[in-house]
């Protein structure tokens, strides 16, 4: 049942690429044109939508972060992420032209289904981004998306978060498609790069060896950072949440720009710093990046870069480079994450954890 794996998590991860390209297939039309099946809402409404607000809790709110920059850099519409659990506690601003979207890999989360129902209370569309069929919270939204992960049993998300991730770009073309905020072929060039994926995040899942390697040599590490900006931010924040649901190690995601307001101060001598790089071409983001990893690693910290292959320019201020495949930046979560999450399997594997199961999780929070 497991492969040949030892955990789930670990078959669930080199599941990906499959699970990516499942959560692609039948989108297109014969004439070229994005469809989702599960839309419901007609164009008229969808141009109606002056406000999109992206609900969801734990690793899917990260989905929904990466989301936020893809849905106004294509669709020009205002998008705010909010956790679930803090969303309806502050009176929000919802009218029938905000569209909520509700991100949720198992469905029954209580925090986000309370929020949908708050929004549904005033009169707010509701769409779902879901990989479980005839769960609660699809069913009690206006519209869905279904991710085609397959079931996920590990307690930690991997193959669930990066078909969210699909789910959200296809959702970000699709509202651009219908608002006319992108012309056609630029949806089209978007879609070719995504069927690409799959491939890409195998070349990662065929250098697993070197990021098994690494979790070996920080098995007595007591702490652990994660830097990222722009669609790396939440890839960062993603790492770190995967190390301390699964090593229960303390491990923290920044944004890269954040550092200088404090969190420089934590780092001292030989502390593993994981920094995100964004891709060449996005040279101003860059270039900021690497002197934020400059200034870590003047002050003693151990600096292990995920970098565009052929990116050289990291080199002389990383510790280890980690080589990811050429995407564009908007794009560069579905294959910068994937080490992070052997990092955190592995280096839990290590200390002997349980990593399907670890402790005081469970797969789906039914509690408020
Ligand atoms: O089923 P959901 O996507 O609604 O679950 C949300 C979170 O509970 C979930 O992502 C959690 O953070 C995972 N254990 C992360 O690995």
């Amino acid at each position: 049942e497991k492969d040949g794996h030892d955990w789930f998590m670990r078959k669930e991860i080199h599941e990906q690429p499959h699970a990516v390209a499942d959560s692609l297939l039948g989108r297109r039309t014969p004439e070229g044109l994005l469809h989702l099946d599960e839309m419901r809402l007609t164009d008229q409404e969808l141009r109606s939508i002056d406000k999109i607000i992206i609900i969801a809790c734990g690793t899917s709110f990260y989905a929904g972060m990466v989301a936020k920059y893809a849905i106004e850099h294509w669709t020009r519409t205002p998008c705010e992420v909010e956790l679930a659990s803090e969303f309806r506690y502050r009176d929000p601003i919802l009218t029938p032209s905000t569209l909520v979207v509700a991100i949720s890999q198992s469905g029954e989360t209580a925090d986000t289904l309370q929020a949908i129902r708050h929004a549904r209370t005033q009169h707010s569309r509701v769409l779902a981004i879901c990989n479980t069929n005839g769960s609660t919270i699809p069913r009690e939204s206006d519209a869905v998306i279904y991710t085609h992960a397959g079931p996920e049993i590990g307690v930690a998300s991997t193959k669930g978060f990066l078909t969210q991730l699909v789910a959200c770009y296809l959702l970000a073309l699709y509202l651009a498609q219908v608002k006319g905020t992108l012309y056609g072929d630029e949806i089209g060039n978007v879609l070719d790069q995504l069927h690409e994926m799959p491939d890409h995040i195998q070349r990662v899942l065929d250098g697993e060896q070197q990021v098994y390697d690494l979790a070996k040599e920080h098995t007595g590490s007591r702490s652990v950072l994660f830097l990222g900006r722009h669609a790396g931010y939440p890839v960062a924040l993603e790492g770190a949440l995967k190390l301390k649901e699964l090593a229960y190690l303390h491990a923290e995601g920044f944004a890269a720009g954040e550092l200088k307001h404090g969190p420089i101060a934590l780092i001292e001598q030989d502390l593993p710093v994981l920094c995100v790089v964004p891709p060449q071409g996005r040279d101003q983001l860059r270039e900021k990046m690497i002197s934020g990893i400059q200034e870590v690693r003047a002050r003693g910290a151990r600096t292990i870069c995920l970098v565009e292959d052929g990116d050289e320019a990291i080199a002389p201020y990383a510790d280890v480079l980690i080589r990811l495949p050429k995407v564009p930046v908007l794009l560069q979560p579905l294959v910068a994450v994937v080490p992070l999450q052997l990092f955190a399997c592995e280096l839990a594997t290590l200390m002997g954890h349980d990593v399907d199961q670890p402790r005081n999780l469970a797969k789906s929070v039914t509690v408020e």
